[in-house]
This record gives structure tokens, sequence and C-alpha cells, in this order.
């Protein structure tokens, strides 16, 4: 595994960190999920990517994740960085969502004692809800470190003003902001333009999600949706409507430039994330241990040759293809 210093911080993380928000659930299976978990481990994927939400049940996979440290991985927890976040819907009713600083300090608790964890490395704001005050979320991610719940906070998919204020905030109270988290893929770009830069220059990390599309950069729906897959699953966020012809046809003609590379197109998908000199990690999600291995290949090779580069970026313009 490659390691890379978090931001302005002296936290470093790997390249690529593991994703629980689908394939840890209640509704999946606990001993692929070992495995994965394991076999991520092994491979020196020490950063875990958790939240309150996750499942589904909400709340399943912070469960499942804390049951196989516990049988698997005693006596491991001060070689994990372990995030959490609270924001998004975990129960209908006015205090199982939003960022307010019931719900984030409440919640850090609900998630602590569902992992087993004392602390988490990280506990992030899952996204800023347009409702609260961003001083008041910040104020709470503050709180937290302050009582030992957390060592360091994040935000993830602020928009740029509201991610500025953030900023300000956190540095003021000398808890500065470790983690940037936004969706970044070859088919989605937006973050990279609005919002990296200005993480980049407040010191604070940034950690790319869904990196594949949701496993539309990988190839697999290149011949129609595979049983089994996200998007044919009742369970997964992927929608068939996601599906188009265009990113199809974008997939196909990726897979050609991965090829000549000797790679993937999921490799070649994480490598290019990986390639903007400001990401730190990317997050990746699998639903079993052959996908988590061939996406460790990926680090075999990150560059990408000026004229790679340029076709790539002529297939990715199509608007059409972002979310
Ligand atoms: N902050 C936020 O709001 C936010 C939002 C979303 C995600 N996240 C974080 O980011 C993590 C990753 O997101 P994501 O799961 O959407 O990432 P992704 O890498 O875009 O998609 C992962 C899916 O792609 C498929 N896949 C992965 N590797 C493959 C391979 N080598 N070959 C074929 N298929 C492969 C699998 O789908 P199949 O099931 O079809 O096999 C896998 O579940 C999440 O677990 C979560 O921790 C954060």
């Amino acid at each position: 595994m490659q390691y890379t210093y978090c931001g302005r911080s002296g936290i470093q993380l790997p390249r690529l960190s593991l994703g629980l928000w689908h394939n840890f659930g209640s509704v999946d299976d606990f001993g692929v999920a070992t495995q994965m978990l394991l076999r991520a481990f092994d491979a020196g994927i020490c950063h875990f990517d958790l939240a309150n939400n996750y499942g589904p049940e909400p709340g399943t996979a912070e469960e499942n994740f804390g049951r196989i440290v516990r049988e698997n991985l005693k006596g491991h927890r001060d070689e994990m960085f372990v995030a959490s976040k609270a924001g998004h819907d975990m129960w209908p009713g006015v205090y199982g969502t939003g960022s307010s600083r019931k719900n984030i300090i409440a919640s850090c608790d609900q998630s602590l004692r569902r992992t087993g964890l004392d602390y988490f490395d990280v506990f992030y704001s899952h996204r800023y809800d347009g409702v609260t005050p961003v001083e008041e979320t910040m104020e709470a991610l503050v709180q937290l470190v302050r009582q030992g719940k957390a060592l360091y906070v994040g935000i993830s998919k602020y928009p740029p003003e509201q991610q500025a204020l953030a900023y300000k905030i956190l540095q003021d109270a000398h808890v500065p902001c470790l983690l940037s988290q936004y969706r970044c893929s070859l088919f989605d770009r937006k973050a990279q333009r609005q919002n990296f830069q200005q993480a980049y220059e407040a010191g604070s990390g940034i950690i790319c999600f869904s990196p594949l599309a949701q496993g539309l950069l990988t190839g697999k729906y290149n011949n129609g949706i595979p049983e089994g897959s996200r998007a044919a699953r009742q369970s997964g966020f992927l929608q068939t409507s996601q599906v188009t012809p265009e990113r199809i046809a974008a997939a196909r003609k990726l897979q050609v430039i991965a090829e000549e590379r000797g790679q993937s197109l999921a490799q070649m998908a994480l490598a290019w994330v990986l390639s903007d000199p400001r990401v730190t990690s990317v997050i990746i999600g699998t639903s079993s241990v052959a996908q988590l291995d061939n996406n460790l290949q990926t680090l075999d090779r990150l560059g990408f040759s000026d004229d790679e580069r340029r076709r790539i970026y002529q297939i990715v313009a199509d608007p059409a293809l972002s979310f």
C-alpha cells in the first residue's frame, strides 16, 4: 500500500480506503463482508469509511463493522483509521436527520455504541442540510473532539460557500478540517472544479467517493445489467435509469485505453482520480474479494501520458455523462 499525508496534518492515509455504504448491511452476506474487510486490512487499507445510515437497514454496516473488528481484529484498533458521519436520514422523525447540534452529537454516540469503538478517528458532517447554520454544525463537531469522541473532523459534499465558512470556523476553534469528502470520477468532475482547490489551500485532505460511478466505470454494464450488480439490486443506490447508452458508450471507449495501459477499466478510473495531486485517497466500495484484489492493483500504474489524458478528456467531455 502507498500512504500519503492528509492535507496539513500529521496523519497519513492509504491511497485506497474502504467504504461500507453498500455490501456490509444486514441484507448482505456477512461472511463476504468479513473476508473483504480482512483482505483490505491485510493489504494495508487501514482507513474505513462508515456513516450512521449505511446498511440497509440503517446502522447495520456499523454494527457489522464492529462485530468483524471484535471477532477478528482485536488488539489492532490503533492501526486503523475509522470514520463515521451524521446528517442523512437515519430514522423518520425530526431528530433522525439533518446537521443540527442535537443530531450530530446524539448520532455520534449511537455510532460509537453500534461499532463498539471508544472514539472515531474522524467524524464528518455528512452534508450541509440547507437550513442549519454552519456555525451550529461545526461547533457540534468541535465539541465531539473536545469530548474525546472524535480525534479529527471532516465535511462531506459542502457547497463552496459553506465549505469556506466551515474551514474558517474550524480553524478559529483550532480543530482544522482534516478531510473534505466529495464525489469524483471520470463521469463527475464537478467537485474537482468547484471544491478541491479551496480544500487544498485550507490544508484539508481530499478524499473521493464513488470513483467508479457506482460500477459504471468498470465495464460491468457494457452488455446489460448483470444479475446481482448494484443497479440490479433493490437495495442498490444506482438506478437502472442511470445506466444510460451515453455512459455505456463512453465506458467502452475508455476500456480500450485501459487495455492499452494493461489495466482494467476500474483500475484506470481509480488511477485517474488519484492522479490529481490534491487528492489524498479514494474510497472504494466492493462486493467481492476479487473486486478488491483487482482494485488494489491500481497502485501498480498511476501515471498518465499527455496523450492518454487528451484521449480520456475527449471521451468524458459529453455533459450527458455527468450525474
Ligand atoms: N460522503 C458521501 O455522501 C458518500 C456518498 C457515497 C459514498 N460514500 C463513500 O464512498 C464509498 C465508495 O462509494 P461507492 O461504493 O459508490 O464506490 P464506487 O467505487 O464508485 O462503486 C463501487 C461498486 O462498483 C463495483 N465494483 C467495484 N470494483 C469493481 C471491480 N473491480 N470490478 C467490477 N465491479 C466493481 C461494485 O458494484 P457491484 O455491487 O455491482 O459489484 C461496487 O460495489 C462508500 O462505501 C462510502 O463509504 C460517501
